[in-house]
């Protein structure tokens, strides 16, 4: 998922940031600093207090009148030379000024420092055909001959090595400790590590759904050109229903695109939960307002975030990721993140922890945002 594994990260993707000024006296500059641009933003701090995106909708009714692009209170002026672009904007909530850099000369600069970028992780991880081997003769063996995104604890001490491990991560996202009589949807389960743990909480009944084969993702085109036509059959599942079969469950796995997710097709669900998938589709209101659909109580939805999006008074910025050769299509702010659950039908949206995350033995790298949002 997410992040490519050998990037230089100070290089490519991860801006430094710093946060200067007296924010008792009503002022805070941001310094940005990425490969791209250098960015100053200064805040009005009362405006972005009452606008911090945990507290849910603009308050501050200044800064909503400010934010209304097109009713010409937002100034923006960029001036180019070359590759080299310099930009001003200001709006009642704050100001700022960049640097940016582009064009030929700057990538291939950029190219030569940060060295060949392997294919996304994820894109690679998921259509990696069945090996070749021999076939498994032991239950480790069977576990070790596929590729895991989640690590799922299968008893007896065997742990799935999966790219991710939420299990230390599992408080924060203050799930209900009872989930009995609950019916439960988790949406996009890959291994199934959620749908498992809600049905260890002791839902009445979980289903699981996700994709048949990588075909039906939404890949950018660069990457559907380079894709084999065995690497769009692989069949996925496989590692849900190894651990399905261990844990001895009863959670369903349903192959079904969100997009076609539907009250009619599986019902209603008292709880609805989606992680960490909404940057890799194309028309996330779209899926949002498909799970909005067939919600009962609340949809417990995580996502990345990227907090160098925050600048401009907390406007729900996002950045489209189109045009690359990679799984993912978004970069959210946590406002965009959500104001987009909100719009897509859910009465409140309660952002319920914020904290930093990686694949297992990398850095911390990436943002990670927990929002329940009620009907
Ligand atoms: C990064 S994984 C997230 C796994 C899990 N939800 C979690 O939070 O750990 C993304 C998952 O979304 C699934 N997915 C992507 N597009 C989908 C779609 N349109 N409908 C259903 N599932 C989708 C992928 O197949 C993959 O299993």
């Amino acid at each position: 998922m997410l992040d490519r594994p050998g990037c230089a990260p100070a290089l490519h993707r991860r801006a430094a940031r710093r946060r200067f000024g007296n924010e008792a006296n009503g002022f805070a500059v941001t310094h940005t600093v990425n490969i791209y641009s250098i960015f100053w933003h200064a805040n009005c701090m009362a405006c972005a207090k009452r606008r911090h995106p945990s507290q849910g909708a603009p308050q501050c009714a200044d800064t909503l009148r400010s934010h209304q692009v097109g009713k010409g209170s937002m100034v923006y002026k960029s001036f180019r030379l070359g590759g080299l672009k310099l930009s001003v904007n200001a709006d009642r909530a704050g100001a700022g000024v960049a640097i940016s850099f582009s064009g030929g000369a700057w990538n291939s600069f950029v190219n030569k420092v940060r060295g060949p970028r392997p294919p996304a992780a994820d894109a690679q991880a998921q259509t990696m055909p069945a090996a070749a081997a021999k076939a498994p003769s032991t239950l480790e063996e069977e576990v070790a001959s596929q590729y895991w995104y989640h690590t799922i604890d299968l008893g007896n001490g065997l742990r799935t090595p999966g790219q991710f491990d939420h299990g230390p991560l599992i408080d924060r996202y203050q799930l209900p400790t009872s989930l009995a009589g609950k019916r439960v949807l988790d949406v996009a389960t890959f291994d199934g590590f959620w749908a498992f743990e809600f049905e260890r909480r002791g839902a009445a009944e979980v289903i699981a759904l996700d994709l048949d084969k990588p075909a039906d993702l939404d890949w950018q085109p660069a990457l559907l050109a380079r894709a084999t036509p065995e690497q769009l059959a692989v069949r996925f599942g496989k590692g849900f229903e190894l651990a399905k079969r261990e844990l001895k469950s009863k959670v369903q796995r349903v192959a079904c695109n969100v997009y076609d997710l539907h009250p009619d097709k599986f019902g209603m669900f008292d709880i609805v939960h989606a992680g960490d998938f909404l940057l890799h589709i194309n028309s996330p209101v779209k899926a949002l307002q498909n799970m909005a659909h067939v919600c009962r109580e609340y949809a417990i939805i995580s996502d990345v975030y990227f907090p160098e999006l925050e600048h401009f008074g907390g406007m729900p910025l996002m950045e489209y990721r189109g045009g690359r050769d990679d799984v993912t299509w978004w970069r959210f702010s946590l406002a965009a993140l959500q104001q987009m659950v909100k719009d897509a039908g859910f009465s409140r949206v309660e952002l319920v922890t914020t904290f930093r995350y990686g694949q297992r033995n990398m850095p911390e790298n990436m943002h990670h945002a927990v929002l329940k949002a009620y009907k």
